[in-house]
């Protein structure tokens, strides 16, 4: 009777990032034993389906892991029989109620604890949370939600669904989830970062010229447009995905491992930086480009964005944190959809050496013999330290070398995708990778203005063939600043 039991309610079963993500993600826990020993899925959505439909839907995106197969349709079986489906409107409170019905008789009298993902659209999730709250609710155990961005498009709308949300939530039930958070390698930042000695103490603009963060995809909007073009990759990357990351990498050291300490210290953070301004923003968009004799589609080419839109698809942008660790360092940002190459990076430019010995054996260009600490995100995981090094011979020339963690040599076991990380802590109650209401408005403020005066002034973006390097404007940009953007490796 004391044991209790675990409810996922995934909202919005039917979607996209359910099937994709979501399911296989729990399936994964599952697969590696850390869900509970009771638990049950529930999948929510307006179609009519039954548990077996659902089943059959879930079965087709699962999979898993390529170093523990032997197992593996067992293992699926036994998952599925654990998911099932109840269909609803997602503002009625009558459909939650014969939920609450369903997840009680799975629950068998166990302490209950609920935990609801709503990945629907913004304009449906206050209803879907009033409902999930007023009926559906654990009366003797936890009731969680995770919520998917878009947090709002600026500091008004953002600010007005977190008031709409705590009508109904404390803060504490709140996971607002954004899924760079759970990369492996953004995870390991802190790590690199305060547990090793030679970094920390190099960590400040003493010996840091520049900080970059890359995202890059050489695919564009296409079957999304309808949603990217309210939004733009401002909205949609770099607000929450890179300035998140910026965050954990320039943070003060926090008292503990703790959420609220390490989140008091991203707050910090980002309410020391400089609102963005027009002139350290260019913007693009994406045109169409025929290569190969294939003709790739311009942005606009989708018909589900407006015709003649001025939605970035790229972005660059130079930030600057106001405090005594980074005065006057550049963290550059650059976000685009369409581009020659997918991956995410973070660069780390160090200073020139002081009168080094070796400028001549290094030639005429210092700028390149600066060392760079690279961490690759994705794909292909890696951590690498660019360093001088003498080419072995009888001369004395020097090249740069890379001194190289490549995780698919170093482990041998998969990495677990980044929904895994973030349900499991969810369920766990650990809020350490899920964003803050205070973070969030603080991330808002630095974004708000620039995009109004975007918007306002309805300026023309940069327009870049798809599949290119983006705008040659963020080359102009970096430039301004002293800097050279590092080639995604
Ligand atoms: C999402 C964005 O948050 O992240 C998408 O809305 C983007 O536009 C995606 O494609 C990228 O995530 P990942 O994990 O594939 O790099």
């Amino acid at each position: 009777q004391n044991e209790s039991t675990v409810s996922i309610t995934v909202v919005g079963a039917s979607g996209d990032l359910a099937k994709k993500k979501i399911f296989p993600a729990l399936f994964a826990l599952y697969y590696e034993g850390c869900l509970p020993k009771h638990f049950t899925i529930f999948g929510y959505a307006r179609s009519k389906m039954t548990d077996a439909e659902l089943r059959n839907m879930v079965s087709k995106t699962l999979t898993c892991r390529i170093d523990k197969r032997e197992n593996c349709d067992e293992k699926m079986d036994e998952f599925l029989k654990r998911c099932f489906y109840h269909s609803g409107q997602y503002d009625s409170d009558g459909n939650f109620q014969e939920l609450d019905k369903k997840l009680k008789e799975h629950e068998g009298g166990r302490v209950s604890n609920r935990l609801f993902y709503l990945s629907i659209p913004p304009n449906i999730f206050i209803d879907a949370v009033r409902c999930a709250s007023t009926s559906a609710s654990s009366g003797n155990g936890w009731n969680r939600v995770i919520v998917e961005k878009p947090f709002g498009r600026d500091s008004e709308s953002s600010a007005a669904l977190t008031r709409s949300l705590k009508q109904f939530l404390e803060e504490d039930q709140i996971f607002r989830i954004d899924h760079y958070l759970g990369k492996e390698l953004v995870e390991n930042l802190s790590v690199l970062r305060f547990s090793n000695l030679i970094f920390e103490p190099l960590w400040s603009r003493q010996y840091i010229r520049n900080v970059q963060f890359i995202f890059s995809e050489d695919f564009g909007t296409e079957g999304r447009g309808g949603y990217f073009d309210n939004y733009g990759i401002i909205r949609d990357i770099m607000q929450n995905h890179l300035l998140q990351i910026l965050a954990l990498f320039a943070m003060e050291t926090p008292v503990s491992l703790d959420a609220e300490d390490i989140r008091n210290e991203k707050v910090k953070v980002l309410r020391s930086m400089r609102p963005l301004q027009l002139e350290d923003v260019i913007i693009g968009q994406y045109k169409s480009h025929t290569k190969g004799g294939v003709t790739y589609p311009a942005y606009v080419d989708d018909k589900t964005v407006p015709k003649g839109s001025l939605t970035p698809t790229f972005a660059a942008a130079a930030l600057f944190i106001d405090n005594a660790r980074w005065d006057g360092v550049p963290f550059l940002m650059k976000a685009g959809k369409a581009l020659h190459k997918k991956g995410a990076e973070i660069r780390v430019q160090f200073r020139h050496v002081p009168g080094n010995l070796y400028n001549k054996s290094i030639g005429t260009d210092l700028d390149r013999a600066t060392n760079e600490l690279v961490i690759r995100v994705q794909p292909d995981e890696a951590i690498y330290l660019k360093i001088n090094n003498k080419v072995p011979g009888l001369g004395m020339r020097l090249d740069r070398s890379n001194l190289n963690l490549h995780y698919a040599a170093r482990y041998s076991k998969e990495i677990p995708d980044a929904y895994e990380r973030l349900l499991l802590d969810a369920i766990e109650g650990e809020r350490r990778l899920f964003i803050r209401s205070d973070e969030l408005d603080a991330a808002w403020a630095l974004f708000t203005p620039v995009l109004k005066e975007i918007e306002e002034k309805k300026i023309i973006p940069e327009y870049y063939p798809y599949g290119s390097r983006g705008p040659v404007g963020a080359h102009y940009l970096a430039a301004r600043y002293n800097v050279k953007w590092g080639d995604l490796g």
